[in-house]
C-alpha cells in the first residue's frame, strides 16, 4: 500500500487508513479468479472490516455479504448491497435480528442448530414468509491455526454436528415455513497452507456423497466460508493474497454437482493489507534494559497483537535514521498494549508517524472505547482533507 505522507500528517493520530486502489486491485484480483469457474460467487465476510467507504468498494465490485448481526446486515444495506445478496451466519441469532433478515429478504440464513431452525420457522410463519435457509456443518477439520480461531473442530460451539446433518435436514422438509437450500462449512481464519482447503474439500465430498445415498439430492449451494491468510511479514512482497491457488484448490478437489454454486466467504484476504493503523511517536523512554518508543495508538485500536499475539509490521514513515532496536508499546494501562518486542526500525523519535501494517482486516472493526478512548476514524484514499480531524482540539 502506498502513504500520501504529507496529507496523513494533517490527520489527527490514531486513524485507520485504507489504500483504495490497492483494495480495487484486490477486488480485480478475485474477480478474475471467480469469473473463470461456473458458478463460483463471493460473499465479503463483513466481519472483518465494515467501514462504510469500504463496504462501497466491495459491492461496486459485485461482491454479496457475509453478515453475522442485524448491525452487520444494515451496514451493508446502507452501503448498497442488494439485500439478497447478504448471507446471515452466527450461533446466536436475535429473534429481531432473524425477522430483519426475513424483512429485508436476505438471500439464505447460515443456520447453526435445530433450536435456532425451529425459531426460523416459527418466526417466518408469524411474517408470512419462507426463510431461506443452509446448515453450517461442523466439518471437524484441523484448520492449524490459531487456537481462538479455528472453528471447524468438533469441540467447538459453531455449526451442527455431522451425525445430525440429515436429521437437520428432514426436519427443514416437515416444517412449512423454511426451505432447505444449501450447506455451509468454515474451518478457521488466517489459513496458508491450502492443503486445509483440500481436507475440507475431501470431507464435503464424503458428506454430497453420503447425503445422495440417502436419496437427499436438492442442495444448491456449497458454502465453504472464508479463512484465507495475507502475509504479515512482508506486506508490500504479497500486496494481494494468491487467490488463484485458493480458488484453484476447490476447482480441482470439491466436486460440485451440476448446477450446484459454490459461496466463499473471504475476509482477511479482502480487506486485510489494505489497511494501516497510523500512529504517532510520543515519546521514547530509556528503560533500565530496553528502549521503548510509546505511540498514541494502543489494543484499543488494535487489539490482535494483544488478544492473539498477533505480529503486524510497524513501519516508521518518516525517518531514515540508522535502525535501532524498539519495544514499540500503546498508551493503555495493561501490559499486553504491546505491538512488538525487540524489533529494529529506523531511529525514532517524537512526532515520527508510523504504520501499524495489514491491519485492514479485524482492526478498525474489533476497536474498544477501554479507557474512554474515541473510536478511531478510518480514512480511505479518496477522501478530501476537508474532512479531515485535524491534530488540536479547541476548548
Ligand atoms: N465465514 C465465517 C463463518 C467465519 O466465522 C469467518 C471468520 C469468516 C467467514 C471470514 O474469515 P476470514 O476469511 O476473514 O478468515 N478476529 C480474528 C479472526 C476471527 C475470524 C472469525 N470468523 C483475527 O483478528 O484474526
Amino acid at each position: 500500500m502506498t502513504f500520501p505522507i504529507d496529507k496523513l500528517q494533517t490527520i489527527r493520530t490514531p486513524f485507520y487508513y485504507y489504500d483504495t486502489e490497492l483494495l480495487d486491485a484486490t477486488l480485480r484480483a478475485i474477480k478474475s479468479e471467480t469469473d473463470k469457474h461456473a458458478g463460483y460467487h463471493l460473499h465479503y465476510a463483513v466481519k472483518a472490516c465494515a467501514n462504510p467507504k469500504v463496504l462501497r468498494h466491495i459491492t461496486a465490485a459485485g461482491m454479496g455479504a457475509d453478515c453475522v448481526s442485524g448491525g452487520e446486515i444494515e451496514a451493508c444495506l446502507k452501503a448498497g448491497f442488494p439485500a439478497d445478496e447478504i448471507v446471515f451466519a452466527g450461533v446466536g441469532k436475535c429473534d429481531w435480528e432473524i425477522e430483519l433478515g426475513l424483512k429485508v429478504g436476505i438471500q439464505y440464513f447460515n443456520v447453526e442448530s435445530i433450536p435456532e431452525l425451529e425459531v426460523i420457522n416459527e418466526i417466518a410463519g408469524r411474517m408470512n414468509k419462507v426463510a431461506q435457509v443452509s446448515f453450517r456443518i461442523n466439518p471437524n477439520v484441523d484448520a492449524h491455526t490459531h487456537s481462538n480461531i479455528t472453528t471447524g473442530l468438533a469441540e467447538n460451539k459453531f455449526g451442527i454436528a455431522m451425525e445430525d446433518m440429515e436429521k437437520i435436514i428432514r426436519l427443514a422438509d416437515s416444517l412449512p415455513n423454511v426451505n432447505f437450500v444449501g450447506l455451509h462449512f468454515h474451518i478457521g481464519s488466517q489459513i496458508l497452507d491450502m492443503d486445509n482447503f483440500v481436507a475440507l474439500s475431501h470431507r464435503i465430498n464424503e458428506l454430497q456423497d453420503r447425503l445422495e445415498a440417502e436419496g437427499i439430492t436438492e442442495v444448491k449451494n456449497i458454502n465453504v466460508g472464508g479463512g484465507l491468510g495475507i502475509d504479515y511479514e512482508n506486506p508490500d512482497g504479497h500486496p494481494i493474497p494468491d487467490f488463484k491457488a485458493y480458488f484453484d484448490t476447490y476447482a480441482k478437489h470439491l466436486k460440485l454437482r451440476p448446477g450446484q454454486h459454490l459461496h466463499f466467504e473471504l475476509g482477511r484476504a479482502v480487506v486485510g493489507q489494505c489497511g494501516s493503523l497510523v500512529t504517532r511517536c510520543l515519546y521514547v523512554k530509556q528503560g533500565s534494559t530496553k528502549k521503548f518508543v510509546i505511540v498514541d495508538a494502543g489494543m484499543t485500536e488494535l487489539i490482535r497483537p494483544a488478544l492473539y499475539n498477533a505480529y503486524h509490521k510497524v513501519e516508521n514513515l518518516t525517518s531514515k535514521a540508522p535502525a535501532e532496536t524498539y519495544d514499540v508499546v500503546g498508551p493503555i494501562c495493561e501490559s499486553s498494549d504491546t505491538f512488538v518486542k525487540d524489533y529494529q526500525m529506523p531511529g525514532t523519535q517524537r512526532g515520527d508517524l508510523l504504520a501499524i501494517r495489514s491491519a485492514g482486516a479485524y482492526g478498525e472493526i474489533m476497536a474498544s472505547q477501554y479507557n474512554c478512548r474515541p473510536i478511531p476514524t478510518g480514512y480511505v484514499s479518496e477522501d478530501n482533507t476537508s474532512t479531515f480531524k485535524t491534530q488540536h482540539v479547541d476548548f
